[in-house]
């Protein structure tokens, strides 16, 4: 079949083509010896004399094929000669192991096939471009190395991600992305015209998982959320991936149990699986190995203590931030890290200031002013991972949260079915795909943790 496509086109462009078997580059040890065929773009060229070295890839890999003047003749050898860097093609060779690289395999050329020139030069050359430009050029900036092991990384925790929940009865329950009432706070919502009426995307599954949890005791979603969070930083995007487990009469200690589990599970597949892909990121691999139960788990207020401290003993360089933490404040991003960088683990912070949290935070008995809530700060400075905490079950406390936080009674009744209708103590977390990407690759920005980055100045390409 293929290699009769292979005819038809290497007609269309006067090149013979013979009938080999179409191999990609990452399976072309197992062809030794053999003539095979490859397709792909031409990643680099070089050239000495008579010899060229194609550099292809594919999308697997890219494998080099010497093509020698001699073998191919004058004319095949001149056509290599003007493909320019991205053009498609297809080359047929005898498969040679590396004479010196282990595991790594050549092509000896016998012929080509050209699929396509580029119209004009490849906007991304080997020599650095700024970041906007690549950002401009995401469609294209996904081709090269880096980009490549990113998002192989990123396939890989998403798989690890559900395998772990799949494999522990957890039921996949899709959450609406259409929604008519806030989960976090009505600062961040995208608004539509939903049919005439205001309808919001949404920005988190969690109340629909409560409801999720009620009916079938584990479940979990996965999908797109959305924020529009005004802030320009390292890790907001206005789209990002969620993934929300929620358990059926789970305390917040339940909830810090699973999210520990549930981290050293996905850190340890991603060890597993792609290793060479975190070396081509340069990821500093033992970083991650040091990612091992027990975490670190704080109060807030052992964790201002914590970063008061560690503010008043530094000097200013060491300790990002102005140092004017007080309790009852929210984290920010350099308060985060002041604590991530004192342990080599994930750091969980519990029992924050309720005022700082969500309405459907469930109230700390032992103390009024907190909320059960926990955030998990991955280590380095990699900034809060997972949000999450046990909810509120007592249909009273709850009306009042909702009434504090100026939200409209009427577009939770639903919601306040759930505690009229067998309430029950539980909880869950959200865990942010993104920033669970950046920080396994060591990456400073969520912009390449995603194919294609929605933020507050970016809604292209
Ligand atoms: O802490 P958040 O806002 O928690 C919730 O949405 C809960 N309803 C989740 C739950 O309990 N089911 O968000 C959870 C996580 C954060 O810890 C962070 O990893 C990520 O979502 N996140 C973002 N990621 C990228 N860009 C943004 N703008 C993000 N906002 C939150
Ligand atoms: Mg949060």
């Amino acid at each position: 079949m293929t290699s009769q496509r292979y005819q038809i086109s290497a007609r269309r462009h006067a090149i013979r083509a013979p009938m080999t078997t179409l191999v990609t580059t990452n399976r072309v040890g197992g062809h030794v010896d053999e003539t095979v065929t490859l397709q792909g773009w031409l990643y680099n060229k070089r050239s000495s004399g008579k010899l060229h070295f194609l550099e292809v890839r594919d999308g697997f890999g890219v494998v080099q094929c010497v093509m020698s003047k001699k073998d191919v003749g004058e004319e095949v050898f001149q056509q290599a000669a003007e493909l320019t860097q991205e053009s498609s093609l297809a080359v047929t060779g005898r498969v040679t192991a590396h004479p010196k690289r282990s595991g790594v395999y050549e092509l000896q050329a016998e012929s080509f096939a050209l699929i396509a020139l580029t119209d004009g030069p490849y906007p991304i050359s080997p020599k650095s471009h700024g970041t906007e430009f690549l950002m401009d050029h995401r469609h294209l900036w996904l081709r090269s190395k880096r980009q490549h092991a990113a998002l192989r990384v990123r396939h890989t925790i998403v798989r690890a991600i559900r395998d772990y929940f799949d494999q522990r009865d957890f039921t996949l329950v899709d959450a609406p992305v259409f929604t008519p009432s806030a989960c976090e706070g009505t600062s961040t919502l995208f608004m539509t015209d939903y049919h005439g009426v205001p309808a919001y995307l949404t920005q988190s599954g969690q109340l629909y998982m409560e409801a999720g949890a009620a009916a079938l005791g584990k479940v979990y979603c996965f999908g797109p959320t959305f924020r529009a969070e005004k802030s320009k930083t390292r890790r907001h995007l206005a789209e990002f991936w969620m993934v929300e487990p929620e358990v059926a009469f789970l305390e917040l200690d339940g909830v810090m149990d699973l999210a520990e589990d549930f981290l050293c599970a996905v850190v340890e597949r991603v060890l597993e699986d792609r290793r060479p892909e975190l070396e081509t990121l340069e990821r500093d691999q033992a970083k991650l190995e040091a990612v091992r139960k027990p975490f670190v788990r704080m109060t807030y207020t052992e964790a201002v203590g914590a970063i008061q401290a560690a503010r008043a003993s530094a000097d200013d360089s060491s300790c990002p931030g102005d140092g004017a933490l007080r309790w009852g404040d929210d984290f920010g991003a350099d308060d985060e890290t002041v604590l991530s960088v004192q342990h080599d683990r994930p750091v969980m912070v519990h029992r924050y200031p309720a005022a700082v949290k969500a309405f459907y935070m469930k109230r700390d008995p032992a103390d009024e002013r907190l909320a059960l809530g926990v955030d998990v700060l991955a280590p380095e400075g990699y900034g809060e991972i997972i949000g999450g905490g046990q909810r509120e079950d007592d249909l009273a406390v709850l009306d009042r949260a909702i009434a504090e936080h100026g939200l409209p009674q009427k577009d939770f009744e639903w919601y306040r079915d759930l505690r009229r209708y067998g309430t029950f103590p539980h909880g869950g977390f959200g865990l942010g795909l993104e920033r669970m990407v950046a920080w396994i690759c060591g990456l400073s920005h969520l912009r390449e943790t995603i194919p294609f980055p929605r933020m507050l100045n970016r809604l292209g390409p």
